[in-house]
């Protein structure tokens, strides 16, 4: 087997094909919304509602979609390969967790859960929040926030990814514009770790040169594709 160990970041790009829109891209939210405004925890500070109202918005959307071929064959990739894979997403959808992802790192957050600020706890929500809903567990009012790492925050997991990024040898990035740090260098410490990079995306990103390999095409044909190949040489390898 060529590969021990695989580390996988996901982008909006895998989720573009289920009907989730990207934030960059013609028509991506950020066209449409002002980051400042819905994704700053300054913004949360002046207008909690219009923050609120964004959210709500776009947990609604997510109840009506579904995994694409994309998630399932990464799914099938850690259920198959008698290696390490270890799923790393900036997406806060929950389609990878819907397709069978068991092993996954949510570094931006989940769009389904919502957290107290008085409390620090964390909670499931799949409807809609506003100033006036009180903590589940504390009852504190006006202190609950969604779930997610807004500009100027920190994502999770940093530490458990790094250390995975050091040890693997085989690092795909999978429709993301690599444009936000800090995953966008992610590509930088595994190849500075030895690991073989794989780029698999609609069109070259912004940190395209550092991949060794490329893939352009939509999510859910190359996805699938790359993940038969990696599968087909684990078992050719036996
Ligand atoms: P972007 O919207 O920046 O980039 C999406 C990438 O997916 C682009 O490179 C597209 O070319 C590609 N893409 C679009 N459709 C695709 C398809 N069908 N198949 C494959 N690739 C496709 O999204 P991210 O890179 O995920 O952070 O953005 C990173 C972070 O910026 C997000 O997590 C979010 C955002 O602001 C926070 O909110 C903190």
């Amino acid at each position: 087997m060529r590969y021990q160990k695989i580390v996988i970041l996901t982008g909006a790009g895998i989720s573009a094909e289920s009907g989730i829109p990207t934030f960059r891209d013609k028509d991506g939210l950020w066209s449409k919304f002002d980051l400042e405004e819905v994704a700053t925890p300054e913004g949360f500070a002046r207008n909690p509602d219009l923050v609120h109202e964004f959210y709500n918005a776009r947990r609604r959307d997510l109840l009506k979609v579904e995994p694409n071929a994309a998630h399932y064959a990464l799914a099938r990739l850690e259920r198959e390969y008698p290696g390490e894979v270890l799923l790393v997403t900036q997406n806060v959808d929950d389609l990878h967790e819907r397709a069978g992802s068991k092993r996954l790192l949510h570094m931006h957050g989940e769009l389904l859960k919502v957290r107290c600020e008085a409390c620090q706890g964390v909670f499931p929500e799949t409807g809609a929040i506003s100033t006036k809903t009180p903590c589940p567990a504390c009852g504190a009012v006006g202190k609950l926030r969604p779930h997610v790492v807004w500009f100027g925050e920190m994502p999770f997991h940093l530490e458990e990814i790094y250390r995975a990024l050091q040890e693997c040898d085989l690092f795909l990035a999978i429709g993301t514009s690599g444009t936000v740090y800090p995953a966008a260098g992610f590509v930088q410490v595994a190849r500075r770790a030895g690991a073989w990079c794989v780029e698999l995306n609609l069109e070259p990103s912004a940190v395209t040169d550092l991949f060794h390999e490329h893939h352009f095409g939509p999510a859910s044909q190359v996805v699938p594709a790359y993940v038969e190949k990696l599968l087909a040489e684990a078992r050719k390898s036996r």
